[in-house]
């Protein structure tokens, strides 16, 4: 199909680091390499997709300090709002790294340890521009006349500290030449020839440890450094696969290593981190590509300017498939972007709505009016007439060009690809007049009309279910083929197939149109909320849909939900944000740990009924046991966080089942 000649996909996100909530560019990566992950899996590559979390640095250091919490337990809280973002999403990721896992952190050490074996480290000075109160040094390239720290604006001081050494100017001339050979190996081209020049123009080893910063790996047999935070960090893409451990699956998946990145990191991943590779005697990926830059209504994206876009949101807005389709679809991938919600209203009216949804609309109405639902069987198709012909064709150009352009990491081109399938399909019915067809009685013909609709549709569910993996899905059971993507290989990437005997279901509408009037209304007053930090009323007028997958009455069931009373409530040293809750759920009493005390004072929460999730695994925060976990609403009313327990009335008895 095409020419690549690999038969695995390894596929990684950058780790993202917890000191930021997740924005819309954390989503754009992520989602990408979800799209891709999913294609590699159809056509049964062994795939494997990974991301995780970048959590040792000063910046994390310092926000624990601040709230009076440790670093780890900064990183147990913030963590969450990644897992809990990718699962809003749909991405379906095999394994999640945080780079304080013991299974992360020992590999690091190893690395560390073998490279200095190869004689690749050494120990010198240190010397740069300093923050002291941020304790961070800046390089000189972010650095102006004023001699200010880029982030609190203080004076810098010229320091100078202890550090290991990594021998990175000695792979110069190899990291030339595997570039040279492998030119597909930094993409798009423009980054290629950015890093290819920056290599050109010399390469200085590089300092890989600190003495400055105590959260971070202690370095193997010199304690009082700890490994440089880029090089943790580029270690997790080896380490969440068990390197170097013989027998491990990066044996299985390593050869095939594609890193997925933001432009402004590439020189970490396409300099450093093959050069790393090469002193460890480790292959260097396959591809590293770089994607753009989200702005946002023409403007950088900065909380201070309070434009940040926050992906749960857009999921909330207008559901997970509306907001993965725009962002896939609106910019050329590897290029930078401009977000609109206006931009993205109109892709759900046009591209969703209007093609996807009627052509899907329209077909099955017409096969449920002219045949009472079932579909003509495939034999039908023998009796194709050029028209038939020409689109059954350009299905099978469709699925070759897809497979083209998603092999380059062109995921915009591949969805215009199909979108023009899709265009087809609905100029074909204009054509075809099937209407006509069901009146003059012409029945066979109305049957290969109606064959080769479905046919379209079955192929696009297929093509387009890595991007809208939960739409793809309604319109596979729209179509008759059952609740789950069975046949999805790249086998049945094919015009007709055998599938006799279907009877189709017409469903909900895939996507309504958004009415662009009352739109409008919403967002100003939903804007006019935000500026005056208060709730924006009227969010169900855009609502398209949950953002969770379904789940059976039986995955509720396993949660053991209860009515406890609350006895005692105790602080938690040192731990501004923790209470003990002691509960008396009738049968026994318990403790929970809690982090709501920004909330509430004890006082207000002694003798509330609330409802306690009780068959949860006990977990230790700052040591102390907890034993289940309260339920409340969260929300940000625009200025601050508020919370809301989930209560019963008072006189309801303590030990009650929740179901
Ligand atoms: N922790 C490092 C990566 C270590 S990988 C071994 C890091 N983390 S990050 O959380 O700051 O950034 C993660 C990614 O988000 C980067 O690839 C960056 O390019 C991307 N983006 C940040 N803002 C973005 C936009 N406005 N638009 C698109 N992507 C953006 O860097």
């Amino acid at each position: 199909m095409t020419d690549r000649k690999e038969t695995g996909f390894y596929i990684t996100t950058p780790i993202y680091y917890v000191n930021d909530v997740p924005h819309i560019g954390h989503a754009y990566t992520t989602i990408a390499c979800d799209v891709l992950s999913r294609w590699h899996r159809m056509k049964q590559e062994a795939t494997y997709f990974l991301t995780g979390t970048d959590e040792h640095g000063q910046k994390v250091q310092q926000a624990a300090a601040g709230r009076g919490i440790t670093p780890q337990e900064l990183c147990d809280e913030v963590v969450v709002n990644f897992r809990r973002l990718w699962e809003v999403l749909g991405i379906r990721n095999d394994d999640f790294i945080r780079t304080t896992e013991e299974r992360h952190t020992k590999v690091v050490r190893q690395i560390f340890r073998t490279l200095a074996e190869k004689d690749d480290i050494y120990k010198g000075t240190y010397e740069g521009w300093y923050c002291v109160p941020c304790e961070t040094y800046f390089p000189d390239a972010q650095i102006d006349e004023e001699r200010l720290c880029p982030d609190c604006r203080r004076e810098l001081v010229r320091m100078s500290e202890e550090s290991y050494f990594f021998r990175l100017s000695r792979y110069q001339d190899a990291l030339i030449e595997h570039y040279e050979k492998n030119p597909g190996a930094i993409m798009p081209k423009a980054r290629y020839n950015e890093v290819m020049s920056f290599i050109r123009g010399g390469l200085q080893d590089l300092s890989i440890s600190r003495t400055t910063l105590k959260w971070g790996i202690p370095v193997p047999g010199d304690e009082k450094h700890v490994v440089y935070v880029w090089l943790d960090a580029l270690a997790n893409y080896l380490s969440a696969l068990g390197y170097p451990e013989s027998g491990g699956i990066w044996e299985k998946y390593w050869p095939y290593a594609h890193h997925m990145v933001g432009k402004d990191i590439i020189r970490f991943h396409a300099v450093i981190w093959p050069a790393v590779l090469m002193a460890l005697g480790v292959k260097p990926p396959v591809r590293i590509f770089a994607h753009g830059w989200w702005t946002v209504e023409g403007d950088k994206m900065s909380k201070s300017k309070g434009n940040v876009v926050d992906p749960f949101e857009m999921a909330d807005l207008y559901g997970k498939d509306a907001f993965r389709y725009f962002v896939m679809r609106e910019v050329p991938f590897g290029s930078d972007g401009d977000f609109s919600e206006l931009g993205l209203v109109g892709r759900i009216n046009s591209d969703l709505a209007n093609d996807l949804g009627n052509l899907l609309n329209r077909t099955l109405q017409m096969i449920e009016k002219y045949r009472g639902g079932a579909l003509p069987d495939a034999s039908v198709l023998s009796c194709a007439n050029d028209v038939d012909r020409a689109l059954a064709s350009l299905a099978q150009r469709t699925v070759t060009d897809m497979d083209r352009q998603i092999d380059e990491f062109a995921l915009d081109s591949a969805l215009k690809t199909l979108w023009a399938f899709i265009g087809a399909g609905n100029k074909y019915i204009d054509e075809t007049q099937p209407w006509k067809l069901g009146r003059e009685g012409e029945g066979t013909r109305l049957d290969v009309v109606l064959r080769s609709l479905w046919e379209v549709l079955r192929l696009a569910a297929i093509l387009v279910y890595p991007y809208i993996p939960e739409t793809a899905g309604r319109i596979w059971r729209q179509l008759g083929l059952g609740d789950e993507m069975k046949g999805t290989e790249r086998a049945g990437w094919t015009w007709s197939t055998s599938a006799d005997g279907i009877v189709v279901e017409k469903g909900d509408v895939l996507f309504p149109r958004i009415d662009l009037a009352k739109w409008k209304e919403e967002k100003a007053s939903r804007d006019e909320a935000k500026r005056a930090g208060t709730k924006g009323e009227d969010k169900k007028a855009v609502k398209t849909g949950p953002t969770f997958e379904q789940i059976e009455i039986a995955d509720f069931r396993k949660l053991e939900i209860r009515v406890a009373a609350i006895e005692k409530v105790e602080i938690v040293e040192k731990a501004d944000k923790l209470f003990k809750i002691y509960l008396d759920l009738g049968y026994e009493k318990r403790m929970i740990v809690s982090s709501i005390r920004e909330f509430f004072t004890p006082e207000e929460l002694i003798g509330k009924k609330i409802l306690v999730l009780c068959n949860l695994k006990p977990a230790k925060f700052r040591g102390i046991e907890s034993n289940g976990m309260l339920l409340a609403a969260e929300a940000d009313d625009g200025k601050q966080e508020i919370l809301s327990l989930a209560t019963v009335d008072d006189d309801f008895p303590v030990g009650s089942l929740v179901s």
